[in-house]
This record gives C-alpha cells, structure tokens and sequence, in this order.
C-alpha cells in the first residue's frame, strides 16, 4: 500500500500558509492513489516529547536490557522511526520561528534519528524522497540582507540528507507576513506571487512523487 508521511508543524491552525501547501501536496498525491495511507502528524495539535535521558540510552541497548522507563520511551521512538522507514514520500511543513524551525519539529528529528538504524553508514530510510515546505514572514532568499539568518533551510538540508540519508525537496513560500505588516506592504505582490509558486510545485511535486511509486 502506497504511504505518504504528512507532518505539519506550524502553531497556526487556520491561515497557515505551510498547512495550506502540505495540503495541496498530499491532495495531488492522494489523487493518483486512491486508496494510499496517509499517516499525519500534526505536531502543534499532538506535540512529540523532547527526547530524554531513557529514550536516549534505550538507543544503545539491546531491547531485552532495556528497564521500563527505557522500553516507555523506545516504543515511541520505534513507532516514529517504522512511520519513516515505512513511507514511500514525506511531506514536512515547517513556518521559521525566530530563524529556525519550531521546537515540536526538531523534539519530532530528535526522536527519530538514531545512529545505527535512521542514522549513520546505511540510513534505513535511505533515498526517501521528503518535500519540506517552509513558509516564512520574510525574505532569505540568496541576496537578501537577512539571508545569513536563514536556519531553516539550511538546517533541515544538513540533517534530513546527512543524517538520514533522505532526497530532499523545498518549497519556500515568502512574505507570509506582508499583508498583516504595514511596512512590508511593498511586499503583497511577492507574497501572492510566492505562495501561489509553491502551491503549483506542491501538486507537481505531489503527482511526480506519487508516480514514483511502483504498486
Ligand atoms: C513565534 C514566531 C516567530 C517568527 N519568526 C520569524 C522569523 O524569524 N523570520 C520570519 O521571516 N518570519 C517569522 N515568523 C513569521 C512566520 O515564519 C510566518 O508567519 C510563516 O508564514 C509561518 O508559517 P505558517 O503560515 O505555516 O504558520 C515568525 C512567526 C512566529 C509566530
């Protein structure tokens, strides 16, 4: 069964413009599969908790060693990890909170990577392909004057490809804040213009990625 993994990360339920492409990117993909599974974590509404002290060295542990606050937190980590390794195409919606990407997004990677099965030589998810749409108030596109604040991006590229071996994708829609700040209201037009890009590569990307999968 083809199956798409769907995390959405913005606080913002109505309005938010990385919900509205993740959308536009699993509708695209629900559509050459019918009958696909689509698993989706909302970690606003159902945040992930920090990785702590027992999910960490349960990591290291064979799982018959493991002491029961070690397998409690292992079996979340185990069910994060299989949502994974299990999904033919990600999708990751992410908006930038003070120049990176939301604490809920970043508990969600702490849990899943671990070196020596998601992590290291032979990622088990090796060469999924992960679109990640990240919204933004602002411009940090190459040229901009805040384009070295930009941890967003360049954040998640080094993580989702360096650690997890994943192909990754980004579709960036800027200016989100145009309309509601008077002085970025030279702006309206970019922001328009903007979203209305990465609503088109999220339903491209979506049909090609769908495509992708042999059924
Ligand atoms: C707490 C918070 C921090 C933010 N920090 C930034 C920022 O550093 N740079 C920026 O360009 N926009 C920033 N924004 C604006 C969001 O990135 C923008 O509204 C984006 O569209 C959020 O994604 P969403 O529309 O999917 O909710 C911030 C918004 C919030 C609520």
């Amino acid at each position: 069964m083809p199956t798409l993994l769907h995390i959405d990360s913005s606080a913002v339920a109505d309005g938010s413009v990385s919900r509205e492409v993740t959308a536009a990117f699993r509708a695209a993909w629900l559509a050459e599969h019918p009958d696909g599974t689509v698993i989706h974590r909302d970690l606003a509404a159902a945040p992930i908790p920090h990785l702590e002290l027992h999910g960490i060295t349960a990591g290291f542990a064979p799982a018959e060693a493991h002491s029961a606050e070690q397998a409690a937190a292992f079996a979340l980590r185990e069910e994060l990890m299989a949502e994974l390794e299990g999904a033919d195409a990600v999708v990751i919606g992410t908006p930038m909170y003070n120049f990176t990407i939301p604490s809920t997004l970043k508990a969600w990677l702490d849990q899943v990577i671990l070196v020596g099965r998601t992590a290291g030589e032979e990622p088990s998810a090796k060469g999924t392909p992960v679109t990640v749409v990240a919204a933004r108030g602002g411009s940090y596109a190459p040229g901009a004057p805040r384009e070295p604040f930009e941890f967003v991006t360049t954040y998640l590229e080094k993580v989702l490809t360096g650690m997890l071996g994943l192909e990754v994708d980004f579709i960036v829609p800027e200016f989100t804040l145009a309309a509601n700040v008077p002085a970025m209201a030279d702006f309206v037009p970019q922001a328009a213009e903007s979203k209305a890009q990465a609503l088109e590569q999220a339903a491209r990307r979506g049909k090609e990625l769908a495509a992708r999968v042999a059924v």
